[in-house]
């Protein structure tokens, strides 16, 4: 079992990646949470029929175990489904002592650690995460559930007590899955060093081939990268913001396409082939960028956006950015690989990187 510990200014806790890990679970609730009610599992319903009845079982011999089972993906970011965990938790007497679980990807993580920051003002969570995706959102305390004008517009700073990703959940993650989750470790390689990034496009050819090992080293380097900005900025006043490399116009696009629709990874990685091309115009970064593109494109990346999604509706989108300024969207670009910088861009060299894009 591998190990990276993440340190806040609220709170200090460990990543833990292995194999078998529900035992590793169970002796961990034991020894935080001795005096734990409930465990109030809130999960993904495709994720729990693949692996939950086995994961709760091994729970139940130990705890008193609820379960609410939210639609796949995005789905679960609703305010309905917010308001049915609630109801769930109040009519299942899950009270303060209780420890929720969240067991999904990405979506439940947000949902689940949402509702943990709010019901009764707040009880303790851990994740317990499912995509390669998770290793970026299982860390750092962001949850959220999303607003029908934005993403993740209703939510909270509100760190997890502990992470166990279990590498046995990984083998049923559909290719599209994993392309979605190594999105984000490209992320953290272009906000780290070119190393990282060479050994990626060096090693991963394919999202059916994958060993164990190559994938545990991956987390470990992009969870490194991500708690490293998490422990200088945990609330997001400066440098976190640079963990949005990518997705000022991959969340416009995926909002456009209709949530759910796109993955949210292959939404960023097409804002990251944006961000890369405003950062050659603007920040003169030196990096070979058709290189990349054939290479994503060979991994299966669609990089298409229909037409019917016009500039004019992802500009929309890209002012409505958490870090735009006075109306105007604000870029995280690279000036090199591992040395991101703010930047407002104009309109118009907006629209010519949408062009560049459409044109791939
Ligand atoms: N909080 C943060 O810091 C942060 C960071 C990045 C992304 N996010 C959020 O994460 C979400 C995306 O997460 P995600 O990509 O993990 O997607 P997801 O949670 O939407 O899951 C994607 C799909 O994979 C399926 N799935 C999950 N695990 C599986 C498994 N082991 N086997 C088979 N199928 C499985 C799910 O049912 C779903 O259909 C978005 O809502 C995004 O906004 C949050």
């Amino acid at each position: 079992m591998k190990r990276v510990t993440i340190q806040t200014a609220s709170k200090t806790y460990d990543v833990k990646i292995g194999v078998e890990m529900t035992n590793e679970i169970v002796s961990f609730i034991k020894k935080t949470f001795p005096q734990v009610s409930k465990l109030w599992i809130i999960a993904d319903k495709e994720v729990f029929n693949l692996h939950g009845t086995a994961f709760s079982e091994i729970l139940s011999e130990s705890f008193d175990v609820t379960t609410y089972l939210a639609p796949k993906g995005e789905h679960a970011k609703s305010f309905a489904i917010y308001e049915g965990a609630i109801t769930h938790g109040l009519s299942n007497h899950v009270d303060r002592r209780a420890l929720v679980i969240a067991f999904g990807g990405g979506a439940i993580g947000d949902l689940a650690g949402f509702v943990a920051s709010t019901y009764m003002r707040g009880i303790p969570f851990i994740g317990v995460p499912t995509t390669i995706l998770a290793h970026d959102s299982a860390v750092g305390g962001k949850v959220a559930i999303n607003h029908p004008l934005g993403k993740n517009m209703v939510g909270q700073f509100y760190q997890p007590e502990g992470v166990f990703f279990d590498l046995d959940y990984f083998t049923t993650l559909p290719g599209t899955e994993v392309l979605s989750g190594f999105s984000e470790v490209i992320k953290h390689a272009f906000l780290s060093d070119r190393s990282f990034l060479q050994e990626l496009m060096h090693s991963f050819h394919s999202p059916e081939k994958m060993d164990k090992q190559f994938l545990t080293d991956c987390l470990m380097k992009g969870i490194r990268v991500k708690g490293d900005i998490v422990s200088k900025d945990e609330r997001e006043s400066n440098i976190r913001a640079f963990l949005n490399f990518g997705h000022t116009y991959g969340h416009a696009v995926e909002s456009a396409s209709g949530y759910g629709s796109r993955t949210h990874g292959e939404s960023v990685m097409i804002g990251m082939i944006f961000a890369l091309y405003l950062s050659e115009q603007y920040c003169e970064l030196s990096f070979n960028l058709l290189e990349f593109i054939k290479w994503v494109t060979t991994l299966g990346y669609n990089l298409n956006i229909p037409s019917h999604i016009t500039f004019e509706t992802l500009y929309e989108g890209m002012r409505h950015d958490k870090k735009s300024q006075y109306g105007h969207p604000v870029f995280v670009l690279l000036k090199d690989i591992g040395e991101p910088l703010m930047v407002k861009v104009s309109v118009d060299d907006l629209r010519r990187a949408d062009e560049f894009i459409r044109q791939l």
